[in-house]
């Protein structure tokens, strides 16, 4: 029975001994896995961190890039006003109350991220007037049906200019548009209401309104509500929805505007 007794415990002994040995191949395994795991873990995490920094030095190509379209608008805009000096200024008043028209308008639902481009379209939208003849720019009296033509070609001029640089649609949008009427009765394609795409809608109200309240070779600049008495006499040419809530707000819409820089978060 003794005998019996120990061959058990013999057994019971060497059971517990291989439980033992599977439990330590188990826990080296998962020690195994766990090391995996960490090698896999930190590599993705290298990845992660490749990535962030490729996407840190393309925003920051973006933001350079930027930039020099930004400040060559502005130099272009210049250069067409040493051109056209009565017209100084003039397209940055167009670019601050286009801004204004769309970030005040929330019906209007403006993509935030395209604000920037307003304003560089407004500083471009006459670019073509590079183009034409100062004596014609600068004419002080009526003129005649072939200057006419030559002034309107200025859209087409510009957008021809700018076409195959990148630019957003909206910027040529605006430059071969601005001059489009509501009722169809504007160039250079003859469009008619919504077919005339919105940023080019809010420019013609923009541009109206700037060119009659400033002063031109032919007359002094007018005052605001004088201006307004003009548009209202020539609605044919606005968007009637765009035109009364510019009418409503003309007091915020025409103050200056702060235009956001196009890619505000990655200068951090
Ligand atoms: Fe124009």
């Amino acid at each position: 029975m003794a005998e019996h007794n120990d061959v058990k415990k013999i057994n019971e002994t060497a059971g517990y001994q291989r439980t033992i040995a599977e439990h330590k191949r188990t826990i080296a395994e998962q020690e195994r896995t766990i090391a995996e795991q960490e090698r896999t873990i930190a590599e993705q995490e290298r990845t992660i961190a490749e990535h962030k920094e490729r996407i840190d030095i393309e925003k920051k190509k973006v933001i350079e890039i930027s930039e020099v379209v930004e400040q060559t608008s502005m130099l272009l805009s210049r250069v067409m006003e040493l051109r056209d000096p009565y017209t100084k200024g003039h397209s940055e008043h167009v670019g601050e109350i286009a801004v204004n028209f769309v970030t005040l308008n929330p019906l209007l639902n403006f993509p935030k991220e395209k604000i920037p481009m307003i304003y560089r379209a407004a500083l471009l939208h006459d670019i073509g007037k590079i183009g034409i003849s100062e004596q014609v720019l600068n004419k002080p009296t009526k003129l005649t049906e072939a200057e006419l033509v030559m002034i309107k070609y200025h859209t087409n001029l510009g957008y021809n200019l700018i076409k195959s640089f990148l630019f957003d649609k909206l910027v040529g949008d605006a430059i071969l548009y601005h001059h489009e009427n509501f009722d169809g009765s504007g160039y250079p394609e003859g469009l008619k209401g919504n077919e005339i795409p919105l940023i080019a809608r809010i420019f013609r109200i923009a541009d109206y309104y700037d060119a009659l309240t400033s002063s031109r070779p032919y007359r002094p600049a007018l005052e605001p509500e004088v201006a307004l008495r003009i548009m209202k006499g020539d609605s044919r040419c606005f968007d009637p929805n765009l035109f009364s809530f510019f009418v409503e707000s003309i007091e915020h819409i025409t103050k200056k505007a702060s235009v956001p820089s196009e890619v505000p978060n990655a200068r951090n």
